[in-house]
């Protein structure tokens, strides 16, 4: 592997498809999907401290910039923040008046979040609030405010946060989530708590009558739903 397009695929993570399509998603990374240095550095400050580096690769980061900004999202709502990676790529394509509002459970996965968005400058548009977002979605409001809900945190809660997004998103509002394909667990039976939670929310929004809904074959897999 030496042509740009992989040295895009290894960059990209190991999230993502293998074979020929590895090399095609290489060629969409390498064009279109350039990491800045800032989160060249958040991916490798994950590693160095232990994190989890579960971080979406840079084609779901540019594809869920473009998702958002095709939206003209200004208010958006994000479950699962890790390091603020996925956080500064939409962060980076709401308008001066725009915010996000992102959800944590881990309070040391936050301090690094606050410290790469305010080097990022995002500062003044993202909120980071730390707990479990079990707990504190059904606190967030009013009603119909946001413009785009990204999931990403535990995958046996997504259902649940399918219905939360259903309340938070006005009309037109776009309901996104990572691992929607889930490498690939998707087509087996049984499994995890969490290979059944996608499995689940994938239906119910496959079947959602307020939802008109797609999986997009990006990274693990992007979920989009339209509401309304
Ligand atoms: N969206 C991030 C990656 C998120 S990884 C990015 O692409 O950069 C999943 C994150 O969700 C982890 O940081 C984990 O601590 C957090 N998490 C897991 N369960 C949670 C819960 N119930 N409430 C809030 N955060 C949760
Ligand atoms: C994993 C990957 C993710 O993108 C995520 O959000 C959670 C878990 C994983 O590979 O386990
Ligand atoms: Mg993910």
């Amino acid at each position: 592997m030496t042509e740009p397009a992989d040295r895009a695929v290894r960059a990209s993570g190991s999230e993502g498809p293998t074979g020929a399509d590895a090399r095609l998603h290489g060629y969409i990374a390498e064009l279109f999907c350039a990491e800045d240095e800032l989160l060249a550095e958040l991916r490798e400050e994950l590693e160095e401290r232990g994190f989890p580096t579960i971080q979406v690769p840079a084609i779901t980061g540019k594809t869920l910039q473009v998702l958002v900004r095709a939206a003209g999202a200004r208010k958006i709502l994000e479950v699962g923040t890790l390091g603020g990676y996925s956080a500064i790529w939409m962060g980076r394509a709401l308008p001066a008046d725009g915010e996000l509002v992102t959800l944590e459970k881990s309070p040391e996965h936050a301090a690094l979040a606050r410290e790469f968005v305010e080097r990022a400058g995002l500062d003044g548009k993202v909120s980071i609030r730390v707990g479990d977002a079990r707990e504190l979605l059904p606190e967030v409001d009013p009603d119909g405010s946001f413009d785009a809900v990204f999931l990403d945190a535990d995958k046996e809660s997504y259902p649940l946060y399918l219905e939360e997004a259903e309340r938070l998103l006005g009309p037109g509002g776009l309901v996104l989530a990572d691992n929607a394909l889930w490498k690939g667990k998707v087509l087996d039976g049984g499994g995890s708590d969490a290979d059944r939670g996608i499995r689940e929310f994938n239906r119910l929004l496959s079947e959602s009558p307020a939802f008109t809904a797609i999986i997009l074959p990006v990274g693990d897999g992007v979920a989009v739903g339209v509401k309304g």
